[in-house]
């Protein structure tokens, strides 16, 4: 799909259909309010007679509207216009998207970008129509043997905005907006890849390609070069599989020399079968989800490198299998982490930790500035939070803050959970320097409290992305949270946000 910024009246737009507004009871925005004054009234007739009332999540198709240049207007409810802010704005414009594409128009102009939001700018309203128009477009049909019918596939979005000043800044915001909806479909496609397809080879594979793509570098760490750095946790995890682990590095480089990079950690276990503690039948087919981590740090590294932000970015991503077998872990056995500390294995479910903290450790060589972890980590996560909030923990309140500021501002939410050292004597070992569990209670934060112990070199954060990388039920598949969330903080850091 091609996407354009326009300026100009809806009555002189060209092209196949018209997007406007309407407000909850029957008001028209004032885009709509010039449509209707150029049609003698076509719109507000419709309005009174009640086919159109302006309520949240309706939409009404009209044809041929006398002294229009376009083949179509379609009308979208907006809810009571006190009520308008950042989720109601980005819903009228899902719905408008996926009503347009249900039409036979292959083009359309969206004047829902005009209507003020609540301290929201034109910067915010012009990306989140782009990320949004991408995301209700997104399909994952490369396994299906018949394509969902296209007919006429919408080819060509534009977002109207009144003031030609504003062009430039509109236009950032669309190109920003667009590298993000990329990256949000890269690790939505990588997430709803099957795991006999997406091993751990594969993602070092997609990995290489985007650092060629973008001209950066990737380092793919293999089995004996993990044994030699001593990632006895990582490489646990991975005994029970035919399928090869990796340590996946890609550093891109936009900040100036020398400066300390930023580092994404993202869990990439490419199937959780639970290993020797193995999981349930019962949905397990959804632990192919379990690499959403790796996913989500992929897609925020592609956005940066198609924005060209200007900073120091550094992806680590372990990835395995965690399956059971002859040579698996068992519950018991104790392996020494690439940090010296040993861990008793009492269930080899929680794997996630297990590779993580290998990872975390090799972070140091990069001396980060800050280092934060995406990971599909627990259940407990889910019955904490649901599926809206991502679980955030940080050992810096600032750090914190700042990212829950981004997941509001990129509607990408986190909540904020305790790392109190109250919570550390979950994980005593009688064993070992500690456990890889801490019990059913707390289950999250105890999980936050294993990797905490790997991180006390940098500033650091984790998100627990358990409830929110991926849809159960019908519209089963990944999200592609939260790369909006880190997209969005980074772009903050690179001083780059509108
Ligand atoms: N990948 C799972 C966490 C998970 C479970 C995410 C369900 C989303 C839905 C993780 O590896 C895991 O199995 N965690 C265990 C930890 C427990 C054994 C301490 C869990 O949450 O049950
Ligand atoms: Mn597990
Ligand atoms: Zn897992």
């Amino acid at each position: 799909m091609e996407f354009s910024i326009k300026t100009g009246n809806p009555e002189k737009q060209r092209g196949a259909c018209v997007v406007v507004g309407v407000f909850e009871p029957r008001k028209l925005t004032a885009s709509a309010g010039l449509l209707d004054n150029a049609t003698n009234h076509y719109l507000s007739e419709i309005v009174r007679r009640g086919d159109m009332g302006g309520k949240a999540g309706t939409t009404l198709l009209l044809h041929d509207v006398p002294s229009t240049q376009c083949g179509r207007v379609l009308m979208v409810g907006l809810g009571k216009e006190k009520e308008f802010s950042e989720k109601e704005y980005c819903a009228a414009i899902r719905s408008a998207v996926k009503a347009l594409s249900e039409t036979g128009a292959t083009d359309g102009t969206l004047f829902l970008t005009e209507i003020p939001v609540r301290k929201c700018s034109l910067a915010w309203r012009v990306r989140q129509a782009a990320i949004i128009a991408k995301e209700t477009t997104y399909r994952f049909e490369q396994f299906k043997s018949k394509k969902s019918d296209a007919r006429r596939p919408l080819r060509k979005l534009s977002f109207a905005i009144d003031r030609r000043t504003e062009m430039a800044l509109a236009e950032e915001a669309l190109a920003q907006g667009l590298a993000i909806a990329e990256g949000v479909a890269l690790a939505r496609d990588l997430g709803n890849l099957p795991g006999n397809v997406c091993t751990p080879t594969y993602l070092a594979e997609a990995a290489q390609r985007i650092a060629s793509d973008y001209a950066f570098d990737c380092q793919v760490l293999e089995r004996g070069d993990m044994e030699a750095l001593g990632m006895h946790s990582l490489l646990s995890v991975a005994k029970g599989s035919h399928q090869p682990p990796k340590l996946i590095v890609l550093q891109y480089k936009g900040g100036k020399e020398g400066e300390k990079p930023l580092v994404l950690v993202g869990k990439g276990i490419t199937f959780d079968s639970g290993g020797i503690s193995l999981k349930p039948g019962p949905e397990m087919d959804e632990m192919k989800f379990d690499m959403c981590g790796a996913a989500s740090v992929l897609g925020t590294l592609k956005a940066v490198a198609q924005m060209q932000l200007p900073i120091n970015l550094t992806v680590i991503v372990p990835t395995s299998e965690n399956m059971p077998g002859g040579a698996a872990s068992k519950p018991g056995d104790i392996v020494t982490s690439m940090s010296g500390q040993t861990i008793e294995i009492l269930n080899t479910d929680a794997e996630g930790r297990l590779v993580l903290c290998d990872a975390l450790t090799y972070a140091e060589r990069f001396e980060p500035e800050t280092v934060i972890d995406v990971a599909t980590l627990t259940g407990a996560c889910v019955i904490a939070l649901g599926h809206v909030a991502t679980g955030l923990f940080a050992n810096d309140d600032s750090l914190a803050h700042e990212l829950l500021r981004a997941g509001d501002e990129a509607h990408d939410r986190a909540w904020h959970m305790p790392l109190w050292d109250d919570y550390q004597d979950l994980l005593k070992s009688n064993f070992a320097d500690m456990a890889n569990i801490g019990g059913r209670a707390g289950g999250s934060i105890s999980a936050a409290c294993f990797l905490s112990r790997f991180t006390k070199k940098f500033e650091w954060a984790h998100l627990d992305i358990a409830g929110t990388a991926w849809k159960s039920g019908a519209e089963k598949g990944a999200t592609g949270r939260p790369v909006p969330l880190l997209a969005h903080y980074l772009l903050k850091r690179a001083g780059k946000l509108n």
